[in-house]
This record gives structure tokens, C-alpha cells and sequence, in this order.
């Protein structure tokens, strides 16, 4: 699917009447109030500025953060970067970003944004996102495109380091593709859709560029990119956070935007669950491992993205409408998330003696589970103190895997609880060796193996046990959960997983995934130099370093959600 691309001029069609809240006071803001009374227009920008800054000063500064490891680093600032030439097409000329407060890098950080700048991609002279991998020693495959999912550690590194003009190229690039007219074979797909990745194609014999998109009929399997949308929502959030620019939310194109992706996921259908329902392999494990159903990853996402829209829509009228379904199924989801996915010891004790076959509304055992169906593993990997969220329920039908991803955007963006929170860091530590091992960090724990790999996988031999998806281990997790770390006050836990990976990474030249029970060989068919485990180091650096960066990837708890759950009621199934 090709398209000649419009010219796009982000403030074209700017309306002055409509201004965001300012970001940083919405932050704060107790989402369910939005449905009583009218958001705050009109607020001058420069004092959401100040405020925003204040804001993360104070997170840089409180005690929280501190409280287990009080050198926790005060912010440093880097040098804004200097254009050297910036030739189209090839790659730029910035300088490696130093620090200004003596802090003397690791030396693997040059390393990383050197690569980092080389794996850039532009469109008619412009930066619009990083090259999956630029490994040429493999068949390409799609690793030559640019993927929505890839591209988000590289735009948090960029806007870390104060370089936001990418991030805005590929906000409004990606938004373009979206209106396209989608259609596999002979059917249409929703409006909404976001591309799973882009490729711009050069025609030398015209000397013109163009933009080819794969919005799932061309991916293997061609599996759905539910997570693109959310992660677009989410960028867009992370982009006005960190620059305090609202003006490319505004936009209309982007307000629009955002409306289409939520009419996606939010339409009414046959559910009884808030959860979103979704085909196997449509997030960052695009392939049959059994995530089809209700997978965490892509809960957390929602729940993520739909806080991060909160935020960004206006309340006009075509806003108004999806912030009231916004908000109550936020309520909706919270409570079925953090009541049903949770499990501690307490909770698979519970589950353990359940008993089946219950019926109406009274019934413990809501999904009926049968406890014969809970995996050996389990019972050993339960730390006494600690908990997690599984990576999928549905009737009959709990999968108690342990999934990297879902379990730090839950972090992230409240979906946890404080007291989860604490919980998922504290099994992460004491079940270090079998999740961070070798090399940080697993993508989902344990392997499945033999005839529940035929099962699950359809025989897939890329994912066999301990490899790729199936309980390998990926670089790029690595800055969900060093910010995760900082959110929880436990940077020492990333600090631990950052030396690891340090002692690695470059010298294995950034593979994308490593395989083995300890992730200690570099993997079957990794790609070499993949941009985001190159982006994922970086951010986890820069996170560390600078606190305050959390603010771009994190939202507070809502307060009025508290009261509803207390563990003792709402915790058990
Ligand atoms: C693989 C990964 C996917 C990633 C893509 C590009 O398909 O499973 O998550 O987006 O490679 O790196």
C-alpha cells in the first residue's frame, strides 16, 4: 500500500478557542470528577510551563525516590546537541550528548546514540522515526521498517535529550497513514487502525519519496497491531509532557486521531468483561504464544492509553462524549484488573482450593477455574512477598505466565496499586535469577516446552523454549523497568539490571533478544544492532540519571479509585 503524502503543516488548522489543561495540573486530576463538572480551558501556557516544571522537580526531589537509595541521582542536564550536517537520507551529524554536571558517561553511552543517530529514517529531508534493526547480515524481513512499538524508546531518548522535532515528524506521519483506506484481501479495516510499522521507498528514476505502510497484511500471520494506537496515544502524551508544547495535541487532525483509536476500543459489542478482546500475537509478541483472549499487555496498554487520552482530549463536542465513556470504563477496568489478573500467595492459595461449578452472582470462583489447571512452576515461583499481574483470564482459562511488559505499564500508569506496585518489584527481586538472569530482562516467564509448545506456538520453531517470545530475554525492556524502578523508589534494582546488561550489550553488538533459562546466549535469529535495544539502554540510563524524566511514561493513582479497593474484598475471585 503506497499514498503520494500530503503536505502536512501541524499548525494549519489550529482553532484558538479550544486550549488543553495544562498537562501537569491534569496529571494530578481525579479523572472521575471530569464527568461532574467542566474541564479548565483557557489557561495561559506559561504557567502550565512553570508548573510542569515545578511538577518534576518535585518528583526529582521526593522522598519516595530516595527513601531505599539515597545517592539517587538530581537531575543532570545534557548539552543540547549540535548539528553538524544534517545530509537527507543519511545519517545526522548531532553530537554525543555530555554531561554538564561532570557526571562522566558510561562509555558505552556514545556508543549507543551514535547508533542510535545512525538507525534514523527521513522522509523528503526529515526525521520520522528509527530503523527496526540495521542488520544487512540477516534477510530483512520488516526489520528495514520503522515500527510504531520500536520507535517509542527511541522518541523518549530523543525528547530526553531535548531533541522533540522527530517525535513530532513521526506523530504526524504516523497519523496521516491512519486515515488510509485499509483493507486486507477484500476487507475493510477500522478507521482507526495504526500502522505496525512504515517504510519510506525512494524512486531514484524520479527522485521522489514515498511512504509504504503494513497495517497487518503484510506482517507474518498477519496479526492485528492492536498496540499501536496506544502506544501513538501514549507518545503523544510523553511528547507534550516533556516539551509542554499542547499545540500538536490540539491539532484536530491529532484530536481526531485519538478519537478514531478510542471508537476502536471502546465500542459496545457482546462483552462481559471491560477487558479488550484481542487475536493472538497483536502487540510486541506478534506471534501464536497463546496471547490471544484478554493479554496483559494489552490491558495495561488500554488502560495507559485511555488515561494518557483523559488528558488530551478537549471537551468539545465530539470530545465530550468519549471522556465520559473514557472514565467510566477506566472504573470498570481497574476493578476487573486489579481483582481477577491479580495474584500473590494469598491469592493462589485462594485459587488452590477453590471450588467449580458455582453459580449467580454469589459465586467465589467467578470464572471457574479448575484448580487442576494451575501449572507446577507456579507454586515454586510464588515468592512468600510479592505478586504480579497474569497474563490472561478468561472462562476456565487463566494464564499464570509472568509478562514483562504488561506488569511495568501497569506500574506506569497506575493500574497497580501502590501496594501492587511494591508487590510486582519485590517478586521481580526475589526472582532476579529467573527473570533477569544474564541479561535483563525476560519477556515472559516460564518457557512453554514440548506438547504445549505444539499447542500454543502451532510447532513454531523461532519460539522454542527459552528463545524469542518464549522466555527470551530482551535489552529492551530494560527502560520499562528502570522506570517502573524509579516510580516504585527502587532505582538500585535498575542500577543492578543496567550493570548487567552493560557487560554485554555492545560487545554483542545490541542484539534484539538473547535466549537460554538465564538469557546468556545471544539469540537463535537475533538481529544485531536493533535500535531498540540500543533506545531501551539509553532511556534506562537517562532515567536513572534524571528522575524527572519519569514524569513523560508515568501517571499518579487516581484518588477516587482508592476506597474501592481494599484488598481484603475486592482481591479474591
Ligand atoms: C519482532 C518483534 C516485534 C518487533 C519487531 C521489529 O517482530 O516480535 O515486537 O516490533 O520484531 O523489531
Amino acid at each position: 500500500m503506497s499514498s503520494p503524502d500530503a503536505d502536512d503543516n501541524p499548525n494549519k488548522n489550529m482553532s484558538n478557542g479550544d486550549v488543553l489543561c495544562p498537562l501537569a495540573e491534569l496529571d494530578e486530576y481525579d479523572f472521575s470528577k471530569l464527568l461532574e463538572k467542566p474541564r479548565l480551558l483557557n489557561i495561559d501556557r506559561q504557567s502550565s510551563l512553570d508548573e510542569r516544571f515545578l511538577n518534576e522537580l518535585s518528583i526529582a526531589m521526593n522522598p519516595v525516590l530516595s527513601c531505599r537509595d539515597t545517592d539517587i541521582s538530581l537531575p543532570r542536564i545534557y548539552e543540547p546537541p549540535e548539528i553538524i550536517s544534517s545530509p537527507v537520507g543519511k545519517r545526522s551529524g548531532f553530537n554525543t550528548p555530555r554531561s554538564h554536571t561532570g557526571f562522566d558517561a558510561h562509555p558505552m553511552v556514545g556508543e549507543a546514540w551514535d547508533a542510535l543517530r545512525r538507525s534514523l529514517v527521513y522522509f523528503r529531508g526529515q526525521p520520522v522515526g528509527t530503523i527496526a534493526a540495521l542488520d544487512n547480515s540477516e534477510e530483512n524481513l520488516n526489520y528495514d521498517q520503522v515500527f510504531v512499538r520500536d520507535f517509542v524508546p527511541s522518541a523518549l531518548a530523543f525528547l530526553m535529550n531535548g531533541e522533540p522535532e522527530i517525535v513530532k515528524n513521526f506523530i504526524l506521519k504516523t497519523l496521516r497513514l491512519q486515515s488510509w483506506e485499509k483493507k486486507i484481501d477484500r476487507f475493510q479495516l477500522g478507521e482507526g487502525v495504526m500502522p505496525a510499522s512504515f517504510k519510506v521507498l525512494h524512486d531514484p528514476v524520479r527522485n521522489s519519496e514515498t511512504l509504504i505502510a503494513d497495517f497487518g497484511e503484510s506482517a507474518i500471520g498477519r496479526v492485528a497491531p492492536v498496540d499501536s494506537g496506544f502506544w501513538w496515544i501514549i507518545l503523544l502524551r510523553a511528547y507534550t509532557k516533556s516539551t509542554g508544547d499542547t499545540s500538536l495535541a490540539e491539532l484536530p487532525e491529532c484530536q481526531k486521531g485519538m478519537r478514531l483509536i478510542l471508537a476502536l476500543c471502546l465500542s459496545e459489542g457482546f462483552d462481559t468483561f471491560p477487558t479488550l478482546l484481542c487475536a493472538d500475537g497483536c502487540c510486541m509478541i506478534d506471534r501464536r504464544m497463546g496471547v490471544y483472549g484478554y493479554p496483559i499487555e494489552i490491558q495495561a496498554l488500554f488502560f495507559m492509553a485511555l488515561r494518557c487520552a483523559l488528558l488530551l482530549l478537549k471537551q468539545d463536542n465530539e470530545g465530550k462524549e468519549f471522556i465520559e465513556r473514557i472514565v467510566k470504563r477506566l472504573h470498570a477496568l481497574s476493578y476487573h484488573m486489579r481483582s481477577y489478573f491479580w495474584l500473590d500467595f494469598k491469592q493462589l492459595n485462594d485459587i488452590y482450593r477453590f471450588k467449580t461449578e458455582e453459580y449467580s452472582h454469589t459465586a467465589v470462583n467467578k470464572f471457574n477455574v479448575m484448580p487442576d489447571s494451575l501449572p507446577e512452576w507456579i507454586f515454586d515461583f510464588m515468592p512468600a512477598r510479592g505478586g504480579y499481574f497474569i497474563g490472561n483470564v478468561s472462562p476456565a482459562r487463566m494464564d499464570f505466565r509472568w509478562f514483562c511488559l504488561g506488569n511495568c505499564i501497569a506500574i506506569l500508569s497506575s493500574l497497580a496499586t501502590p501496594e501492587q506496585s511494591t508487590a510486582i518489584m519485590d517478586l521481580i527481586e526475589s526472582r532476579w535469577e529467573e527473570l533477569v538472569g544474564e541479561m535483563p530482562l525476560k519477556v515472559c516467564y516460564p518457557a512453554i516446552e514440548t506438547h504445549e509448545w505444539r499447542i500454543v506456538t502451532g510447532c513454531d520453531p523461532k519460539n522454542t523454549r527459552w528463545s524469542y517470545h518464549n522466555g527470551g530475554s530482551w535489552p529492551v525492556l530494560l527502560w520499562l523497568l528502570a522506570a517502573a524502578c524509579v516510580k516504585t523508589g527502587r532505582p538500585q534494582i535498575a542500577r543492578r539490571a543496567i550493570e548487567i546488561a552493560e557487560a554485554r550489550l555492545l560487545k554483542d553488538q545490541w542484539p534484539e533478544y538473547y535466549d537460554g533459562k538465564l538469557g546468556r546466549y545471544i539469540g537463535k535469529q537475533a538481529r544485531k544492532s536493533q535500535t531498540w535495544s540500543i533506545a531501551g539502554y539509553l532511556v534506562a540510563k537517562m532515567m536513572l540519571e534524571d528522575p524527572s524524566h519519569l514524569g513523560m511514561v508515568s501517571i499518579e493513582e487516581d484518588r477516587q479509585m482508592k476506597p474501592i479497593l481494599r484488598r481484603s474484598n475486592s482481591w479474591t475471585l
